[in-house]
């Protein structure tokens, strides 16, 4: 087994480390030196605990007097007060004290509502981020963003509240569905026409590669995404100016989460087809040409994603996108391109708007 790469991320008395390797489920070195307690929670779903629960509490059962797990149903549609409770529940019924160690061991789903957990149990006790999809490893289990939906919209109660550490098991993307695989996908592609065009050019190239999760690729794949948002992260911890550029797609991609109804596309594809219409926004600011716009949405069709979104209305559209937590003053802000490779935040003209969503949905 190679040695796992570390990516640091720097906030001082908060910083921590994702570790990147194959087999650092069961690897001792995993789960070294994390802070001290009695017991452990492990919280993962209906799907994701039958296949590596019994790992993990293996693992951690040598350091912890007990480990103890809650299952949460699994989907979108339950990140909500509900389930978010059970593991309330689960830690108040086995008398766990403000030193508990939760694990979150899943997709970002698993992930967000852990983090939420961890935030108020007792004002606050340490989880670590085990993400077992390719979106959590890449994005959601990093930088501390942590919430439950509203059916009002998403992601709107939460926290930042970082984790004690990242250990992301590449070997868990093999039981992963093709769909969830492309999901993760675009939040890989985020990273290059915000940030790193040389990213982007690697992408498209070894983009047949990542579909066919060829190990050597995962890796690099998940390493420099966790790089750049290591990066970001570390200079705007709590998203007071730069930090929204990591949500590049993602005010019209919550719009068609929330507009759907949670679940009914997954967020990767809702950021996917999110970040064409942004592409289109910017190229009708004046900020890319067309030739850019159709390379990133070529690379995001190639990724299985979809490129043309549900045709909620432009108003149902608008009125969404009103609540995304960029807003102000009942006024919407786009994540946008302000050239390839560097992204901003602007209002745009809802005149503009709707024309971009004529041209993208159907
Ligand atoms: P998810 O958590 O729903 O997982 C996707 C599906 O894959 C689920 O059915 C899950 O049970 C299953 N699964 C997970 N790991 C598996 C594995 N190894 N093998 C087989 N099946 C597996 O979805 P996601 O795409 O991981 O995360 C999306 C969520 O993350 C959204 O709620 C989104 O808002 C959030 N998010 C948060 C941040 C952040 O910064 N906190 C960033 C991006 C996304
Ligand atoms: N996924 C966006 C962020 O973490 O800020």
């Amino acid at each position: 087994m190679a040695a796992p790469s570390n990516v640091r991320i720097a906030l001082g008395e908060r910083s921590y480390d994702i570790a990147i390797g194959a087999g650092l489920l069961e690897a001792a070195s995993s789960w070294d030196g994390l802070p001290p307690a009695s017991a452990a929670l492990v919280v993962s779903n209906t799907t994701v605990a039958p296949l590596y629960a019994a790992r993990l509490r293996a693992a951690l059962a040598p350091r912890y007097a007990q480990v103890h797990e809650v299952v949460l149903p699994d989907g979108e549609e339950h990140k909500d007060w509900q389930t978010l409770n059970r593991i309330f529940d689960a830690l108040l019924s086995h008398g766990c004290d403000r030193k508990t160690v939760l694990f979150a061991l899943g997709g970002g789903v698993v992930g967000d509502m852990t983090g939420f957990a961890a935030a108020s149990y007792m004002r606050g006790v340490p989880f670590v981020q085990v993400p077992t999809t390719l979106l959590a490893q890449v994005d959601s289990s990093v930088g501390g963003k942590t919430a439950i939906n509203h059916p009002q919209g998403k992601n709107m109660i939460g926290a930042f509240y970082q984790p004690a550490r990242v250990v992301c098991d590449l070997d868990t993307l093999a039981t992963l569905p093709a769909r969830e695989l492309s999901a993760g996908l675009a939040e890989v592609i985020k990273y290059g026409p915000i940030h790193d065009l040389a990213f982007l050019d690697w992408i498209e190239a070894n983009l047949d590669a990542l579909l066919a999760r060829d190990r050597a690729a995962l890796a690099h794949a998940v390493r420099r995404s966790c790089e750049i948002k290591a990066e970001v992260v570390g200079q705007d911890e709590r998203e007071a100016g730069l930090r929204a550029i990591l949500n590049f797609g993602h005010t019209f991609g919550h719009a068609i989460e929330a507009g759907l109804g949670y679940g009914e596309w997954l967020h990767g594809e809702a950021v996917g087809c999110g970040m064409v219409m942004a592409l289109q926004l910017s190229r009708r600011l004046g900020l890319v040409d067309e030739a850019f716009t159709r390379r990133v949405t070529t690379l995001i069709a190639r990724a299985g994603l979809p490129t043309v979104g549900p045709n909620l209305g432009a108003e149902r559209y608008l009125q969404l996108m009103r609540v995304d937590k960029k807003a102000e003053g009942g006024q919407i802000r786009f994540v946008v391109l302000e050239a390839p490779g560097r992204a901003g935040v602007r209002g745009a003209p809802d005149e503009v708007v709707r024309q971009v969503l004529a041209d993208c949905t159907r």
